[in-house]
């Protein structure tokens, strides 16, 4: 088949889109590629570059044609020429790759692609709205309440609700990722410049209670009608309080559990939920689902991930790899299941 494997792209993200691409680049077998990158300003690019210019970002350097939209006839064009393609990979972390934005696009064209459809993706992305679906699934999460800028945004409301849940309470944007304009708030006095961070990212956030130190699980889901989960894989994040945007992709030392060494039960409760989670928020092709369990061994989904870091390392080809199957094998059951 052609596939046309988009990567790159605006949001905070980007650097991690290329490492998941340059790893799909590599590894993918008995299909013809199409890189595709978008530049951080939004600027479409079809690519020869190699997979280790794409992972070291260099191939915005180097030669690269316009790629273009022909909506008349539904094609993506490059060179005054249609691409031939049979089916997209956008592996596009992050605000408009992973929201429902770019699959509204591929839509559009008629293309048919790896992962969630518009509204799966703009569901998972938006804090709110998943919470309020996990909620309607009667799946347990940590308490929280929503602020909206402009409606229920007064500092005193705010403290008070806070207040109920009781300290320490996470802040975060309800539309962001990779933890951007999150802060964990120990005390009242913190509590308003929390909200003006979140703010400066997005006009409506929540305010949540804080598991604290939580065990911090994750599984991945694949598949359309009957999804399959994974086993569980653990987080030991290096830093002790967010696993943060640097404790993710920069400092390195975060440490990452295959298998977790969760108890059965809880595990296959943790399985059963992501399931669950995933089928009620209308994911398809695959999704990593996040849980933080609290020190009594509940379990409290925290989010999920429609388009996760998909190097060969990371968690979700990772946690499959771990059931036995190969990083190879796991792109053609991806290929397959956008093409289903
Ligand atoms: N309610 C919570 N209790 C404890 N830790 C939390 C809570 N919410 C978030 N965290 C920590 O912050 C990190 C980032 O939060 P998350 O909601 O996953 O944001 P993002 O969508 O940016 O990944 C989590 O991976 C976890 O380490
Ligand atoms: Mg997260």
């Amino acid at each position: 088949m052609k596939v046309a494997l988009i990567f790159g792209g605006k949001s905070t993200e980007h650097e991690v889109s290329c490492l998941s691409a340059a790893s799909i680049l590599d590894n993918i077998k008995g299909h013809e590629v199409l890189p595709i990158g978008i530049t951080k300003n939004g600027e479409w690019f079809y690519t020869k570059a190699s997979s280790d210019d794409i992972r070291s970002g260099r191939w915005t350097e180097l030669e690269k044609q316009p790629v273009s939209i022909d909506l008349a006839n539904k094609e993506f064009m490059c060179c005054g020429k249609k691409l031939d393609i049979d089916v997209c990979f956008p592996i596009v972390h992050g605000r408009n790759g992973e929201d429902g934005r770019l699959q509204g696009l591929l839509e559009m064209l008629g293309v048919k692609y790896v992962g969630s459809g518009v509204l799966g993706s703009a569901v998972c992305m938006d804090k709110i709205t998943a919470n309020k679906l996990f909620e309607a699934a009667g799946i347990r999460r940590a308490k929280w309440f929503p602020v909206i800028k402009g409606k229920n945004d007064r500092m005193d409301e705010i403290r008070s609700a806070a207040e109920k849940l009781g300290y320490p309470v996470f802040v975060k944007p309800s539309n962001a990722g990779s933890s951007v304009g999150i802060t964990k708030c120990f005390n009242e006095t913190q509590l308003q410049k929390a909200i003006e961070t979140a703010f400066s990212v997005d006009s409506r956030a929540v305010v949540e209670k804080s598991i604290e130190n939580p065990v911090e699980v994750e599984v991945a889901v694949m598949g359309n009608e009957d999804p399959i989960a994974s086993h569980t894989g653990r987080i030991i994040s290096s830093n002790d309080q967010i696993y943060d945007y640097d404790a993710k992709y920069i400092s390195g030392t975060s440490q990452t559990l295959i298998p977790s060494g969760l108890s059965r039960e809880i595990e296959e409760e943790i399985r059963q939920t992501a399931i669950r989670a995933y089928t009620y928020c209308g994911c398809r092709g695959f999704s990593r689902v996040d849980f933080l369990i609290d020190k009594n061994g509940e379990i409290n989904i925290n989010e999920i991930n429609t388009l996760p870091g998909f190097t060969s390392i990371s968690m979700f080809p990772a946690l499959f790899i771990a059931e036995g199957m190969t990083y190879s094998e796991l792109i053609d059951r991806l290929l397959k299941y956008a093409l289903d």
